[in-house]
């Protein structure tokens, strides 16, 4: 016990499918260092097999040291029961730092429990900005950045986003994107996988769609009108529609794509485990989503992206990428154009180089440094810049 409580805790606090993939490449490098004890703290936000258990069997993580198991409910239920079951761990167990990543509601509730009792927060994926209200995510990234003790960006607009915020910049630091270190982590899994031949299709020949934003699919007209359009994009080229259980029961209940599906032209497979969803990705002539994360994979991959929004907390997939914002009533010419086109070249963004969990265990080693084994590091150096 003792060897153990003088390791530097680290809580990685995931709920929800977006954060497993962020919390995998940190949770690897922090469990190789003799000074570190990383703890899984899994609030239970996402808890069904398809959209949890599956992403730790592929990202190799052990059980969950901390199962909260919240489950759903109305946002503010979701939060406060992640509050409460998360305070008592704290208390009990004292970490010397709680990592959050992302912006769901377990990423706020987490940092509020720990910011009250004075336990250190840093958040991975810091900075990200829609500057949308109306989006229950913005209002997550506001509240975990004005709290966190550390704040991690995966972009230099991140950085900016910060300062621009009255956050003093010895708290940012740019370690680039972690999900990236995910992707090449998993890379010759995913390349050897062919989950696209289960749906009679051929690499480049097909399109990914992935819609689950309430904006999207909590109006039936929206969705409605959202899922004859893609009826029409199937049309086009076939598309593979893993359907999260939110947009799921939803066009269940309203019998919605039937033609398509049955035309063999539109595929609705259940939520996918990463790796066969990434090799969908890999592959795909285009990929339609209201994603944030698949922005970023695309973008690195080089493969076109209609994002189904009117904004994007993530603009450098804009600027600097291959992604679009695309109103419905785009899609379909949007779609045609992409498939005129010649596919685009793969573009290169600083500090998305797969090696964000490496420097984000040199942040966390300056913190405690001489602690434990742990090497009397400098303060890893801030990547901050003010142009
Ligand atoms: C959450 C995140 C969102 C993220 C998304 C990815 C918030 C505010 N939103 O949205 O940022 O992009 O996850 O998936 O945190 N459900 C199941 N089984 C599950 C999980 C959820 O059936 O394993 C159902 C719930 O009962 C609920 C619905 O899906 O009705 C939505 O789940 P919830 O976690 O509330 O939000 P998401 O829409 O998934």
């Amino acid at each position: 016990m003792g060897a153990r409580s003088a390791r530097v805790q680290v809580h990685l606090v995931c709920g929800a499918r977006p954060n497993f993939m962020k919390v995998a490449p940190l949770y690897h490098a922090l469990a190789a260092e003799p000074w570190a004890d990383p703890v899984i703290v899994h609030t239970g936000q996402h808890y069904d097999a398809n959209m949890s258990g599956a992403f730790f069997a592929d990202f190799g993580l052990p059980e969950p040291h901390v199962s909260l198991g919240v489950g759903s409910g109305t946002h503010a239920e979701q939060t406060a029961k992640v509050m409460v079951a998360y305070e008592r761990v704290l208390q009990e167990r004292r970490p010397d730092l709680v990592v959050v990543v992302g912006d769901v509601n377990s990423t706020a509730a987490a940092t509020l429990a720990a910011a009250k009792l004075g336990v250190k927060v840093a958040h991975l994926e810091a900075g990200l900005r829609s500057r949308d209200r109306r989006m229950p995510e913005e209002l997550n990234r506001l509240v975990t950045d004005v709290l966190a003790d550390l704040l991690w960006a995966p972009s230099q607009d991140g950085v900016e986003n910060l300062l621009a915020e009255g956050i003093p910049a010895g708290r940012i630091q740019l370690v680039g994107n972690i999900m990236i270190d995910t992707l090449e982590m998993c890379r010759e899994r995913i390349e050897r996988q062919d989950a696209f031949s289960a749906f009679g299709l051929r690499p480049g020949g097909f399109a990914v769609a992935t819609i689950h934003r309430p904006s999207n699919v909590d109006d039936p007209a929206v969705l409605g009108t959202l899922c004859a359009i893609l009826e029409s994009v199937s049309e086009l080229v076939p598309l593979v529609f893993p359907v999260h259980p939110r947009t799921g029961r939803r066009i269940a209940a309203e019998g919605l794509l039937a033609g398509a599906r049955r035309a063999g032209r539109l595929f609705l497979p259940e939520p996918m485990p990463y790796i066969a969803f990434m090799n969908l990705v890999f592959n795909a002539r285009l990929v339609i989503t209201d994603s944030g994360g698949i922005q970023e994979e695309t973008t690195y991959l080089g493969i076109p992206c209609l994002t189904m929004r009117e904004n994007t907390e993530r603009p450098i997939t804009v600027t600097h990428g291959t992604n679009r914002l695309c109103a419905p009533d785009q899609l379909l010419a949007s779609v045609r154009e992409i498939l005129r086109r010649r596919p685009p070249s793969a573009p290169r963004i600083p500090y998305w180089d797969g090696r964000t969990a490496g420097r984000v265990v040199e942040a966390i080693r300056g913190q405690f440094a001489g602690r434990a084994g742990a090497a009397p590091a400098e303060a890893a150096p801030l990547a901050v810049s003010r142009s």
